[in-house]
């Protein structure tokens, strides 16, 4: 990208991360809703601190810029966006615990559960988690309940045994901890755990926008490639950068044993392998023309961040 793309992007980033941070701390706070008994203030609190003050929102800005190619109204799309980054929240609390990754700092910050303790963590997590399905069932999301099922169902299998949490299992499974690791399908793992949840991201304007095949099957594709390639940006940075860049731990894979692409393939092996998944997404957004190219530039950044 050339400098004045890359800054035009980071504006866009930032404006929809600040509209997520600004819908996220209304959607989380202590006002109880119709059906709800009461929400105890420091399960609230823990969500909160999870949720507000960080992250890129990346997912949220995947849903909004897919949203915008079919002219989907944006305030639709930022609520879609912000019950996706509270699954994605959800899965860093668990991530991070100690009978996960063990990790003491998140977002330049330390982990839920070292400020706060493991309970608390295990049910804010749980209870982002649920608060997604709210959010996203919700009326404002689309007219049309047909839409909104099809969002609400496509969501779900992102998350769950099908996708994020069933990844999580695979990579725990393939640092040996249940027994013999065998061979790891790092491709399979990197696809479930963290590329379900981008790609619906992706195909999250698709449905909102009742595309037609062709274009889901672009999106889809999209979302796939740029999954990958986030992972394996990912992973690369895990070896090559720092904790007080990352506002993570680095290193943290390899004490924990995880195999990756970096492992499999070398750092050069990786690197190419991000590039050729760049093309990838490339080609796949080609229907789009000049509508596609903010998720170019998404794919691009992907691959490039620091963080
Ligand atoms: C980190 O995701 C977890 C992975 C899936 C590798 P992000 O890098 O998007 O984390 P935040 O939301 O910006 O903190
Ligand atoms: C995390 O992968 C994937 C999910 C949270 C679902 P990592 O374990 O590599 O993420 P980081 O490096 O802790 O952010
Ligand atoms: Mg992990
Ligand atoms: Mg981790
Ligand atoms: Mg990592």
């Amino acid at each position: 990208m050339t400098g004045t793309a890359l800054t035009d992007f980071a504006k866009q980033l930032d404006k929809t991360a600040e509209d997520t941070e600004a819908l996220l701390s209304q959607l989380l706070s202590d006002a109880v809703l119709p059906d709800e008994i009461a929400r105890p203030k420091r399960v609230v609190d823990a969500m909160r601190y999870s949720s507000l003050g960080g992250g890129k929102r990346l997912r949220p800005f995947l849903v909004v810029e897919s949203a915008a190619v079919f002219s989907v109204p944006r305030e639709a799309a930022l609520l879609a966006g912000a019950a996706l980054e509270c699954i994605h929240c959800y899965s860093l609390i668990h991530d991070d615990l100690p009978a996960m990754d063990n990790s003491d700092l998140r977002r330049g910050r330390p982990t839920l559960h070292k400020a706060y303790d493991d309970a608390t963590a295990i049910l804010a997590g749980d209870a982002l988690l649920t608060i997604a399905f709210d959010i996203i069932t919700r009326d404002e999301i689309h007219r049309e309940p047909a839409v909104r099922l099809a969002l609400t169902r496509a969501l779900a299998r992102a998350s769950g045994v099908g996708g994020m949490v069933g990844g999580q299992m695979l990579d725990l499974a393939g640092e040996g901890r249940f027994g013999d690791r065998g061979p790891v399908d790092v491709a399979r793992v990197q696809q479930m755990k963290t590329g379900a949840l981008l790609r619906f991201g992706c195909i999250a304007g698709a449905i909102l926008g009742q595309a037609s095949e062709a274009e889901y099957k672009a999106l889809d594709d999209f979302g796939r490639a740029l999954g990958e390639a986030f992972q394996i940006a990912d992973d690369l940075l895990d070896v090559e950068s720092d904790a007080a860049t990352l506002g993570k731990p680095a290193g943290a894979d390899a004490e924990l044993g995880k195999t990756t692409f970096v492992t499999q393939l070398g750092i050069e092996g990786a690197k190419q392998r991000v590039r050729d998944l760049l093309a990838r997404g490339d080609a796949a957004l080609s229907i789009f023309g000049a509508k596609g190219e903010v998720l170019r530039a998404a794919a691009r950044f992907v691959a490039e961040r620091k963080n």
